[in-house]
């Protein structure tokens, strides 16, 4: 197989595309509400701080070891530790966390795409906050809509992925990738006309230091994995795309302070509006379908138009995502199977969307109506909970350990330095003792709070 490996066509390129993989549901969605129920300020200074010594040590990690074997992950273990080794089950866990976040996620940005369908037909017009707020209720029970949205939404990813790196996942990143940036400055500059801005900044920057329980920085550092798509070799695969001109230290800085400040910007954009009528900023999970909506409505005809653009915006950064996740598992049956990349998008594409169907009818209980009574969740938040409390942290362990204390040192230096003037040496060594010791520490102190081993709201009361 001596076939020419696809690359993106422009540094710019793989900059956008890997952005546009870490921008998601986890900064629109997830960051603002968990923000809320922290308490605001100090939390965010601590996922800050949580980006800085654990996530940008890790993203350099696995853009490095994709890019030096130029494979996606099981391929790339395989190719750097050696055909036996067992470091390639690293690479086997990231394309099932692949196939089984993307099999949920799909479902999550189905309520997207049909939140911005009825945007257009004004579905807020003359009803009570109580009865918007019942419309997410109202959704999330129907099965069919869940079924129809989700469906719609995988085609989408297929239609991306199929199309291939370059004319695919970066083309339609250089296109929805501004187009999200801009929209979101945009809707972040009207929200500094409402009077309850500088609310909003004093929550969200200011430490208020009884707000937060020890768990919470737990809970920071697990959303610095998820919301930079880490620990399921998607920015390996990305990076496998890669070519050595590219200074990965500075591209993998670059993606990083995108993908916080869109969190910052959704927070930005939400608070106020929170903040100016008086609704509480600990809304959980709803915030963006059941709170949103209600100022819309408040805001009159711009209102409907404003919740189109905001929805649409909203299935832009999740169509970004799931194109990465597809691709881990995609390309692993292209790389190591020989497949042609249409029926590899395909077939796993395909699987996919059956795999979610269950999570599409969580909300309804129309297939495993005993799952929740059996495993305490339901099959939706049960495999959310398996993915993004479990896979990912061991995945972003493991690959820690791999580039910090396995990997051919003089590969990682070679690879860290390569596209860069500098030889950076104070950089590497910096980088490296993260990498080394505190990312693994912290990975693994999350991995004992969740298994309860340790109770760290108790230890340090
Ligand atoms: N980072 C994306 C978000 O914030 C989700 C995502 C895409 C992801 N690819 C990933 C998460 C790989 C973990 C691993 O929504």
């Amino acid at each position: 197989m001596s076939k020419q490996r696809e690359h993106w066509g422009s540094r710019f390129g793989f900059i956008l595309a890997a952005a546009g993989s870490a921008v998601g549901l986890g900064n629109i969605w997830k960051f603002p509400y968990i923000t809320g129920e922290n308490g605001g300020g100090l939390f965010v200074l601590i996922y800050l701080f949580c980006i800085a010594i654990v996530g940008i040590p890790i993203m350099i990690a696995e853009i490095i070891i994709g890019r030096s074997s130029q494979k996606s992950p099981v391929g790339a273990f395989a190719a750097l530790a050696g055909k036996n080794s067992n470091w390639k089950y690293v690479g086997w866990l990231g394309v099932f966390s692949g196939f089984i976040i993307l099999s949920y996620y799909s479902v999550v940005a189905g309520w997207a795409l049909n939140y911005t369908f009825m945007s257009l037909s004004n579905f807020f017009d003359g009803k009570s906050p109580d009865e918007i707020g019942s419309i997410f209720g109202v959704m999330y029970g129907a099965s069919g809509i869940n079924l129809f949205w989700h469906a719609v939404f995988m085609m989408l990813v297929i239609g991306v992925v199929i199309a291939g790196v370059k004319s695919g996942i970066e083309k339609w990143n250089r296109i929805l990738m501004p187009i999200l940036i801009l929209i979101f400055v945009v809707l972040a500059i009207i929200s500094i006309f409402l009077s309850g801005w500088g609310d909003a900044v004093q929550f969200v920057f200011y430490p208020h230091f009884d707000a937060l329980k020890p768990s919470g920085v737990l809970e920071a550092l697990g959303h610095a994995f998820f919301t930079l798509s880490l620990g399921m070799g998607a920015m390996l695969t990305y990076g496998s795309y890669l070519k050595k001109s590219a200074n990965v230290p500075k591209a993998a800085m670059l993606i990083s302070v995108l993908d916080t400040g869109v969190a910052l910007l959704a927070c930005m954009v939400m608070f106020p509006i929170i903040f100016t009528y008086g609704y509480s900023p600990e809304a959980g999970p709803g915030l963006v379908f059941k709170t949103l909506p209600i100022i819309f409505s408040e805001i009159g005809d711009f209102g409907m138009f404003i919740s189109f653009v905001f929805f649409l915006l909203l299935v832009f950064a999740a169509l970004s995502s799931a194109v990465s996740l597809l691709e881990v598992v995609t390309s692993y049956f292209i790389d190591e199977k020989g497949w042609s990349r249409h029926k590899a998008t395909l077939i796993t594409g395909g699987a996919i969307f059956l795999f979610g169907i269950p999570s599409a009818l969580a909300g309804s209980s129309a297939l495993f109506p005993e799952w929740e009574g059996m495993y305490g969740k339901n099959f939706f938040d049960t495999f959310d909970y398996l993915a993004s409390n479990w896979m990912l942290p061991l995945g972003g362990l493991f690959i820690a350990i791999y580039a910090g204390w396995v990997m051919d040192p003089a590969l990682r230096k070679a690879e860290f330095t390569s596209g860069s003037k500098l030889t950076q040496s104070n950089i590497y060594i910096g980088w490296l003792f993260f990498l080394k010791f505190i990312a693994p520490v912290a990975v693994f102190l999350i991995i004992l709070q969740r298994v309860g081993l340790i109770d760290i709201d108790a230890l340090l009361r």
